[in-house]
């Protein structure tokens, strides 16, 4: 009769034992949603590492991340490691997009699906490539630019020659730029990449520009807010910031004080609470083995002026705003992108708008 009872009670808890691992949810069966970072350095990457990993938590999936630190073949590792992991999907911001073909296409041969986030990868084998559309980011730098000023001896700064988007941003500045060099009311007297993106090497870049120039640029039609930062020390250096007209994009807090005290004069503001969730509520349905939908497909020599590059990947490219000194406050501040107290830090009192 014990025996009998012993044995019962044993095999009900063996059976609870063997639950979670008979049909139903087992925990193989959760879903795994790989995020890779080419670096944390600019502000957005780790807050959208942030948003995307709450968002996959909240909808049930488990996250692994990893940052490249700048490093590409660091990155391709980390990938790899991600699919042995077991990741369902993996959302990749790459640091240099043709060396992470490798790794997107054996991750796909491995059944893994690659969602190129922000920066494309240059391969017909990712899922989707979805960003802002950066041509426009480009076309709207050189706009706020030539606002101030449509003549004279013009730099240009771009971003990191391993990133796509640099690429794209300049073919954008260019739209805007070419009927004015075309006349000659605008000659390129400097035009440099800078790699990484780096706020340091802009500096650098920027006080070789003056030093070869004797000072004598009109403006200078920077791709991002940290290089536009880096020129503007350089610039205050030779007591120039402010009378140059600049540009960046991002919309960073220490840019957007920067537009505020009038040393910055345009960047661009690209809701990223617009992306990430995207990007997740993508990885889900890919998990899933769901069909993605509203995407549209584009063809890499499109893409990426590379007409020797086959295939197309299907796109989503999200608007973007231009934000001068008019209209930050209720883009960036009233939008809550940017918090009040950081970008109006040190500004007098009475050039305040209103605390939010
Ligand atoms: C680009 C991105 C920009 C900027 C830059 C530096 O790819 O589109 O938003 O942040 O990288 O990370």
């Amino acid at each position: 009769m014990r025996k009998a009872m012993v044995f019962a009670i044993l095999s009900t808890f063996a059976i609870l034992l063997l639950l979670p691992f008979g049909c139903g949810e087992t925990s193989d069966d959760k879903i795994i949603i790989g995020l890779s970072f080419a670096e944390f350095d600019i502000e957005r990457w780790p807050r959208e590492k942030d948003k995307m990993q709450e968002l996959a938590e909240a909808a049930g999936a488990e996250v692994i991340w990893a940052s490249a630190d700048k490093d590409a073949k660091r990155q391709n590792d980390q990938i790899e490691n991600m699919v042995t992991k077991g990741a369902d999907v993996i959302i990749i911001v790459a640091y240099d997009g043709a060396s992470c073909v490798s790794a997107v296409e054996q991750a796909a041969k491995d059944g893994v699906a690659c969602i190129a986030y922000d920066r494309l990868i240059p391969t017909d084998k990712l899922a989707a490539y979805i960003t802002f559309d950066n041509v426009e980011v480009g076309r709207q730098q050189a706009l706020g630019v030539l606002a101030v000023k449509k003549k004279g001896r013009f730099v240009l700064l771009g971003g990191s020659p391993t990133d796509n988007n640099a690429t794209l941003v300049r073919m954008g500045q260019m739209k805007a730029l070419q009927q004015y060099i075309d006349s000659g009311d605008i000659e390129i007297v400097a035009d440099q990449w800078v790699e990484g993106w780096s706020q340091e090497k802009a500096v650098g870049i920027i006080e070789n520009i003056l030093t070869k120039q004797q000072n004598k640029i009109d403006a200078i039609v920077s791709s991002n807010d940290g290089t536009a930062l880096g020129a503007i020390q350089a610039l205050e250096a030779q007591k120039l910031a402010g009378v140059v007209p600049l540009s960046g994009q991002d919309a960073t807090a220490p840019a957007c004080k920067a537009v505020v005290e009038g040393k910055l004069t345009v960047t661009v503001f690209k809701d990223i609470n617009l992306l990430s969730p995207m990007a997740v509520d993508m990885a889900m349905e890919l998990a899933k083995g769901e069909k993605l939908t509203g995407l549209t497909d584009r063809s890499l020599a499109e893409l990426t002026g590379k007409n020797d590059l086959k295939g197309s990947v299907p796109c989503n490219f999200l608007p973007v705003v231009q934000v001068t000194k008019d209209n930050l406050y209720d883009v960036v501040i009233k939008s809550g992108f940017q918090k009040w107290e950081e970008v109006y830090k040190d500004i007098p009192e009475g050039d305040r708008p209103p605390k939010i």
